[in-house]
C-alpha cells in the first residue's frame, strides 16, 4: 500500500514585510538580503497564530481534498513554534476543524517536520492502521527570532501549508531520511531552562542563533546526495522528475542543488521571495502553491525535500 496527495492548503498572515521595511528597523539593507538569500519580503503573524494559520491550510486542503473533517483518520503536524507546548497543534486543529475520529500528534524536526510528517504517515498507511492523514507544516516563527540579532531574523517568515494523502495502491513514494544529532547546534532555539525549588536556572528566553555557512555547507552537501539516493531507490532517473519541490532556505541552496543535480532552475519553484524561510511549512505551502497554479498535473513525478535543524534532513519522490 503507498500513498498519493490529494489535497493541499496554505495560509500566510496578512501583514507582509519588505526587506525595506526591516531597514527601518535594523541596520541591513534590501542589498544585502537579497543578494544573500533571494528573499524579498515575508509575512508575520500579528493577530495570526500557529495555530489559526495550520487551522486554515488544513480547510484548505480537506476541500481540495473534497474530504470531510470527519473522514480524517491521522493527524500529524511539524512545528518548532506550536501555540502551546500542551496541547500540542494538532489536537488545536483537530478541534477546530472538528475531526473528531482523528488520532493527532505533533513531530518536531525543524525544516525537514513535513518530510518527516509524510513518511511517518506513509509508514502508518502502508501497516494498514490508517487510510489517510492530514499533514501540517505550520510555524510562527517571528516569535522566536531574536529581533536584535539581524544575521537571522530577515531569514524567516510566518505561515502554514497542509496536504491530505490518502491510500493509494498504484501509486509510487519512495523516502530516504537522516539526521545528524552531532551537529546540531550549527541551527539551535534553546526551551526553557530547569528552574523547580531545588534547582534554579538563570536563562534568558531561548531564540533562534545559527552559523549561517555551516548550515550552507551541510545544506549543498546532503540535499543533492538525498535526492539521488531516493530516486535510485525508486529506479527513476533526475530527467524523469517534473518538479523540485525544495525547503525555501535560501536561493542559493537551491541553485547550488540544481547545478549538482544538474537540472534546470525551471524545475525548481521558489516562493522564498515573497515568503522567505519558513521551516516545516514552507515545502506544504509550496506545494499548495504549484498545486492552485496549475504547475502540477496527475502522473507528474515530483520530489520533495526538507532540511534543517537536528541536523535533519529528508527527500520524498512521488507520482502526483
Ligand atoms: N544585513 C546587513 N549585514 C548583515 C546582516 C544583515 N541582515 N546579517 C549579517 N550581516 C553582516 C555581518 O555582520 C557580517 O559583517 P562583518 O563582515 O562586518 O562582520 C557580514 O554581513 C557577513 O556575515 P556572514 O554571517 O558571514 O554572512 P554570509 O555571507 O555567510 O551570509 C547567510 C549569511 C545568508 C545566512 C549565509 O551564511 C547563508 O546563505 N547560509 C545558509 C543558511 C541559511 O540560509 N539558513 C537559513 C535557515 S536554516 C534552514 O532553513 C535549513
Amino acid at each position: 500500500m503507498n500513498i498519493r496527495i490529494c489535497g493541499t492548503g496554505s495560509a500566510l498572515p496578512e501583514r507582509k514585510i519588505t526587506n525595506d521595511d526591516l531597514s527601518q528597523i535594523m541596520d541591513t539593507s534590501d542589498e544585502w538580503i537579497s543578494s544573500r538569500t533571494g528573499i524579498k519580503t515575508r509575512h508575520l503573524a500579528t493577530e495570526e497564530t500557529t495555530t489559526s494559520l495550520a487551522t486554515e491550510a488544513a480547510k484548505k486542503a480537506l476541500a481540495d481534498a473534497d474530504m470531510k473533517p470527519e473522514e480524517v483518520e491521522l493527524i500529524i503536524a511539524a512545528t518548532v513554534t506550536p501555540d502551546h507546548l500542551v496541547p500540542t497543534l494538532s489536537c488545536e486543529v483537530q478541534r477546530e476543524i472538528g475531526a473528531v475520529n482523528a488520532v493527532a500528534f505533533d513531530l518536531g524536526a525543524a525544516c525537514s517536520g513535513f518530510l518527516f510528517a509524510l513518511s511517518t504517515a506513509q509508514a502508518y498507511i502502508a501497516s494498514g492502521r490508517f487510510k489517510n492523514a492530514l499533514l501540517i507544516g505550520a510555524e510562527v516563527l517571528s516569535k522566536i527570532m531574536d529581533w536584535n540579532d539581524r544575521s537571522t531574523c530577515v531569514l524567516f517568515g510566518d505561515g502554514a501549508g497542509a496536504a491530505v494523502v490518502r491510500a493509494d495502491e498504484e501509486n509510487i513514494c519512495h523516502v530516504v531520511q537522516g539526521s545528524d544529532g552531532a551537529k546540531g547546534l550549527v541551527l539551535a532555539c534553546e526551551n526553557r531552562p530547569v528552574n523547580n525549588p531545588y534547582h534554579k536556572m538563570e536563562s534568558p528566553l531561548g531564540y533562534v542563533s545559527m552559523n549561517g555557512q555551516e548550515v550552507y555547507k551541510f545544506a549543498v552537501r546532503t540535499v543533492p546526495a538525498t535526492i539521488t539516493k531516493v530516486l535510485e531507490e525508486a529506479d527513476l532517473e533526475t530527467e524523469e522528475i517534473s518538479l523540485f519541490v525544495l525547503h525555501q532556505a535560501n536561493l542559493r541552496i537551491i541553485e547550488a542543488v540544481a547545478k549538482r543535480l544538474k537540472q534546470p532552475m525551471e524545475k525548481f519553484p521558489v516562493n522564498l521571495t515573497e515568503c522567505g524561510n519558513i521551516s516545516a511549512a514552507s515545502v506544504p505551502i509550496l506545494l499548495d502553491n504549484i498545486n492552485r497554479h496549475g504547475m502540477i498535473h496527475r502522473g507528474d513525478k515530483v520530489v520533495l525535500a526538507g532540511f534543517g535543524g537536528g541536523l535533519t534532513w529528508g527527500a520524498a519522490v512521488l507520482v502526483w
